[in-house]
């Protein structure tokens, strides 16, 4: 079965059971708790934790999904992927275990027409009631294994919901590994499809496995995962992801640009090497499409790892400048599924072309710099040398060594091993707080709206309100008073002020009770539907559950609402000079000032030939 048609038989299976179609989010969670959209329940958080009511109580989609903690594995093993469909039916608080249950195991053997004599299920060590509803279905309890926390309980990685988790998986044949069945860690017994129980809500933790259970979510609900690239490699009958129809066009491309053959599933590094390089180049491809360019931290740093390992790769087999080819495969392979890929094709190639020269120079300086250390050493490179080398000029460590060992020499890898380890625990720490910090933040808020509910904006037709004062809050939690000179956000039952909103500032103004007079200087969204005002505290003294009177300056108001409209004017100007791809990539609207960013395939020639009188805008040639 072709992958189109693996998707539409799941889309059309759970609409006809009344579930809703939902499109993929974006790769760029708006969650801020997440570096990187990782399962296809992430954006229905809201609905699992009761924050928001969905308008329908049952959905089905096909995620994008990005997942590199098991970055390693990719190319080692013939299932794990950066980037992946993930096929999901979700229950919010509607149907729960029984349906569930019995819909996976319709599909699988009536829809997609598995052999129900290879399906083997996996359920939490004491969730009874699961194995007796996959028994009633007609799995024997021999193929009904029980297994812990770390295998069949699932989270998201970070606090919030969670449940006991149920998997199907498929047997492989004995050329895949050894009986047993999914119990046995391996190849052999494909892990295809995750039902999560989502009944709970998790704390903060230090692992997988190791956290603690806050309570009970107000529903039951229903998150599913089931992988694409793995369903197909059963369905089509191959060994490796990078053979089924997602990924073989691009994948025949490497062996073709490599000059040689694919060795098989024989375990050299030339076999990982050209499954690196295939599966990588869609993540790459996606990740751009998304908006993610190459950086030194959180997801451009993902991005940016992703493109220097598949160019590592890529050299590995003697193919230089790789990725502008292989990337604009996969837009061919996926583009007519995704239409972001063909959107931003331009993009992409821009972005992989000046990421791969980039990394051409950054090797030629590090050789110099590795040549100098080679000619000083006696026998070994030090441990610092070659961290430096990695870590200033990204040259790799493999690179490194093969260097010294070509001229008899060779690197003190336990050193470079302990300074590695040492600045992740560093980064891994900042990313922790980070994290720790918006989660505390999310928390916050999340009492706030149980307590009071979100805050009634009356900015469209007013700008003043009469309001009271919620709460105030620091960067540590809530606050009982704040005085003259204090600078403080405060929640209001009612406002109308403007939350900033994509790239655009929010509004200003002042805050005005009996005791207390204070500037706004600014306003933001927090949770969905909450606004969060800074205020500085001129006079007097503010405390939660004040009468206050708030009003928006109205001069700012309106020279936002100028530059807002000034940022339409030139993204039609840019369009119809540049073309239809010059889209909007971002924006920063401001009283007076603009910067408006978009997607074009070259340099932009500015001529100022005649500058309007009334609006300063230089003409664009
Ligand atoms: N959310 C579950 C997973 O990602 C289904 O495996």
């Amino acid at each position: 079965m072709r992958s189109t048609d693996i998707r539409s038989t799941f889309l059309d299976f759970f609409q006809k059971r009344d579930h809703r179609v939902v499109p993929s989010s974006p790769l760029v969670p708006s969650d801020p708790t997440l570096l990187l959209t990782n399962a296809g329940m992430n954006q229905f958080k809201p609905y699992f934790l009761g924050e928001t009511t969905p308008d329908h109580s049952r959905a089905v989609s096909v995620q994008k999904c990005a997942r590199t903690s098991d970055i390693e594995n990719v190319g080692r093993t013939t299932r794990h992927a950066t980037f992946f469909e993930m096929l999901g039916n979700f229950s919010f608080g509607d149907y729960f275990k029984a349906e569930a249950i019995a819909w996976a195991w319709e599909l699988f053997t009536r829809h997609y027409n598995l052999d129900p004599e290879r399906l083997w299920v996996t359920v939490y060590q004491d969730d009874d009631e699961a194995a007796h509803l996959w028994r009633r279905v007609g799995v024997p309890s021999s193929r009904i294994q029980r297994l812990g926390m770390e295998d069949n309980y699932w989270s998201m990685g970070i606090p919030g919901p969670c449940g006991p988790s149920s998997e199907l998986h498929y047997d492989r044949g004995p050329s895949f590994g050894r009986e047993g069945g999914p119990a046995i860690d391996g190849e052999r017994y494909q892990e295809l499809w995750n039902l999560v129980f989502m009944q709970n809500l998790r704390g903060e933790g230090t692992g997988k496995d190791d956290y603690p259970i806050l309570g009970e979510l107000p529903a039951r609900n229903i998150d599913t995962g089931l992988s694409l690239d793995r369903l197909a490699a059963i369905l089509q009958d191959v060994d490796t992801v990078c053979e089924t129809d997602l990924l073989s066009p691009t994948f025949e491309l490497v062996q073709q640009l490599a000059g040689r053959a694919y060795p098989g599933r024989d375990g050299s590094d030339d076999s990982t090497s050209f499954r690196i390089v295939t599966e990588h180049a869609r993540s790459i491809a996606f990740l751009i499409a998304d908006g993610v360019t190459p950086s030194r931290d959180d997801r451009g740093y993902v991005l940016r790892r992703l493109m220097r390992r598949a160019i590592r790769h890529s050299r590995r087999l003697g193919i230089d400048l790789a990725l502008p080819d292989l990337t604009s495969s996969v837009i061919g392979t996926l583009g007519s599924t995704w239409p972001e890929l063909t959107e931003h094709s331009d993009l992409i190639r821009q972005v992989v072309t000046a990421e791969e020269e980039g990394f051409e120079r950054t090797l030629r300086q590090g050789s110099r710099l590795l040549d100098t250390a080679i000619t000083r050493a006696t026998s070994t490179i030090s441990g610092r040398t070659a961290f430096e080398l990695h870590d200033t000029y990204g040259f790799p460590i493999d690179l490194t060594i093969d260097a010294a060992r070509s001229a008899g020499l060779t690197v003190d890898e336990n050193a470079f091993a302990e300074l590695l380890e040492s600045q992740r625990r560093q980064a891994h720490r900042a990313s922790q707080d980070k994290k720790g910090d918006a989660v505390a933040r999310q928390e916050l808020h999340r009492r706030i709206v149980s307590e009071h509910g979100f805050t009634d904006f009356v900015g469209y037709s007013s700008l003043t309100a009469e309001t009271t004062v919620l709460a105030l809050l620091t960067p540590h939690g809530k606050a009982q008073a704040a005085t003259a000179g204090d600078e403080i956000e405060v929640i209001l039952s009612r406002t109308p002020f403007y939350a900033e909103s994509g790239g655009q500032v929010g509004d200003r103004g002042e805050l005005h009770t009996s005791t207390a007079k204070a500037q706004v200087l600014g306003t933001r969204p927090g949770l969905d539907g909450l606004h969060i005002h800074t205020i500085r505290i001129q006079e007097g003294e503010l405390r939660p559950g004040d009468e206050a009177e708030a009003k928006v300056d109205a001069a700012h108001r309106s020279a936002t609402a100028r530059s807002h409209s000034a940022t339409h004017v030139s993204h039609a100007m840019l369009r119809r000079v540049l073309g239809d791809h010059a889209t909007q990539r971002g924006s920063r609207v401001e009283p007076g000032r603009l910067r408006f960013d978009f997607t074009h395939n070259s340099p932009v020639e500015i001529t100022p030939l005649q500058t309007c009188p009334f609006t300063g805008v230089a003409e664009l040639r």
